[in-house]
Formats: structure tokens, C-alpha cells, sequence
């Protein structure tokens, strides 16, 4: 195996233990944080099963963000889309991962292209949208950017590789297939997969550390996952007990 092999299932290894880690670590800070005030947007559930049902439609519609003005519509569109089309993508690359692939994976592939196409168009709206919206502009910050560049050089390496410079799929699935057996095998022969995965590996070390872990805050946020109970039970913040 070449040594440039080496590096790389190396390094995957690397991002793969920084994403699991780094998540995990901030789960553990969020969850140590107090909260010293009831602050549930009401009306809100009075049990927790009330709340789970609350966050449903707040995660799979971006349910408050639908309520606001003309600006947070287009981000609703932008940001929906996004999501949705990355879920599509990440379901159809299974077929990469699993031997044999499963038929729920195979049923995913034609709309898993969809999304691919979809995908950089919902990205270009949101970023189009921080240069446009003067306020917006004013409160961004590089690492918005970044964040969002990143994702869209990701998408669009996965676009021409599907569609401009093909890779032989049989050593990409040999590849992925001896990281997850930890039997490193060779690297593919295709520089353009070679930096689609690098981008990949880059996004998995920022995540943790970025806004990006939204992703598990949404779940936790006070003013949506809050029990709407202060007068049936005292809310004492940890660290004021
Ligand atoms: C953040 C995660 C990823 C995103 C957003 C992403 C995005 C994309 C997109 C949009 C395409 C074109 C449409 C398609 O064929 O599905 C694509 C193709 C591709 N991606 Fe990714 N990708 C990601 C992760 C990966 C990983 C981890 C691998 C390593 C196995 C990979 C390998 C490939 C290959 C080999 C193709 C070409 C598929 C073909 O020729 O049919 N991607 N990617």
C-alpha cells in the first residue's frame, strides 16, 4: 500500500475520533449547563412528552422559523432545502459503505441525485443572503462563511465526480470498506475523490468545534425544550442549590 494510503486512512481515522469525541465532550458541557430561569416560549407543554411532540415539527419543518417575516422565509427555504437534500445525499453515498447494500439504500439512489443537484442551489441561497441582507452582512462572521463555503466546495467535488471526472467506484467502496473493518486498504487513483473526501474529513474535525453543533442545541434550546411547570414545581438552577 502506498504511503500516501497510509496517511489517509490515518487521518480518517484522526477526524472520525475528533467528530465522536468533540461531540460528545459538548453534549456533556450543554448538558452540565444551567439554565437558571424558566424561559418556555408559551404556550408551551406542560409534561415532557408535551415537548417531544412540540420539537417534532420544529425539526422536520423548522416549524418557528416559517412564522417569521420576508427574510426569515427565504432562509426557511434555503435552510430546508439544505437539509433535507444533505440527508438525501448522505443516505444514497450508503451504498459506499455497506456490502451488500441494503434495498431501503438502493430505493434512496434516484432521489439521492435529486438532492445532490438541489443541494448547492439551497447553499448558494444562504450565502447569497448574508451578502444581501445588510443587517445580516454587519453580524456575519468568517467562520459563516467558511462553514458554508466548505459545504458547497463538498457538494460540488461530489457533482463532478459523478458527472465530469469519473472515479472507479469499486476502489472507492474497497477503500471505505477497510476503514470501517480497520483493514486499511488502497487509496483510490483520483485526485478529485481525493480532495471530496479531504473536505469531508475537514468538515467532521470543524463540526464540533463550530456553530454547526446546532444540531444538538436544537434539541436542548431552553425556549423550546422547557416544561412549562413553574408553578407546579420550584426551578432551582444546579448551582443554586
Ligand atoms: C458531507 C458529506 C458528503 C456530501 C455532502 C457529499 C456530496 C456529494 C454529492 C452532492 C455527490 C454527487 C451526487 C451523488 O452521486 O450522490 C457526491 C458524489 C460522490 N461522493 Fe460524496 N459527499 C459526502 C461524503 C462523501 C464521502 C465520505 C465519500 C467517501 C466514500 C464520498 C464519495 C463520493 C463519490 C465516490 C461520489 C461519486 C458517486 C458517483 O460517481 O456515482 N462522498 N457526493
Amino acid at each position: 500500500m502506498s504511503g500516501l494510503s497510509n496517511v489517509f486512512n490515518l487521518l480518517a481515522y484522526l477526524a472520525a475520533a475528533v467528530f465522536t469525541l468533540g461531540f460528545l465532550n459538548k453534549v456533556i458541557v450543554y448538558f452540565k449547563t444551567p439554565s437558571p430561569l424558566k424561559i418556555a416560549t408559551t404556550p408551551a407543554p406542560k409534561s415532557a412528552f408535551g415537548v417531544v411532540i412540540r420539537l417534532i415539527p420544529e425539526i422536520l419543518f423548522f416549524r418557528s422559523l416559517l412564522k417569521g417575516g420576508a427574510a426569515e422565509k427565504i432562509l426557511w427555504v434555503g435552510g430546508w432545502f439544505f437539509h433535507v437534500s444533505f440527508l438525501l445525499i448522505v443516505l444514497r453515498h450508503l451504498r459506499l459503505f455497506f456490502y451488500p447494500v441494503p434495498g431501503w439504500v438502493m430505493s434512496l439512489q434516484d432521489i439521492g441525485i435529486w438532492a445532490g443537484l438541489i443541494f448547492p442551489i439551497a447553499l448558494l441561497i444562504l450565502i447569497i443572503r448574508r451578502f444581501t441582507n445588510d443587517r445580516l452582512a454587519t453580524i456575519s462572521l468568517f467562520q459563516d462563511y467558511f462553514v458554508l463555503i466548505l459545504i458547497i466546495a463538498i457538494g460540488l467535488t461530489g457533482l463532478l465526480l459523478k458527472y465530469f471526472v469519473r472515479t472507479n467506484l469499486v476502489d472507492v467502496k474497497a477503500f471505505i470498506l477497510g476503514l470501517i473493518s480497520l483493514s486499511p486498504a488502497q487509496l483510490p487513483d483520483s485526485p478529485l475523490f481525493v480532495i471530496h473526501f479531504s473536505l469531508v474529513l475537514i468538515l467532521l474535525v470543524y463540526f464540533p468545534f463550530s456553530k454547526l453543533m446546532h444540531a444538538w442545541g436544537v434539541l436542548i434550546s431552553p425556549a423550546r425544550a422547557q416544561v412549562d411547570n413553574p408553578r407546579e414545581a420550584r426551578h432551582v438552577a444546579p448551582w443554586a442549590q
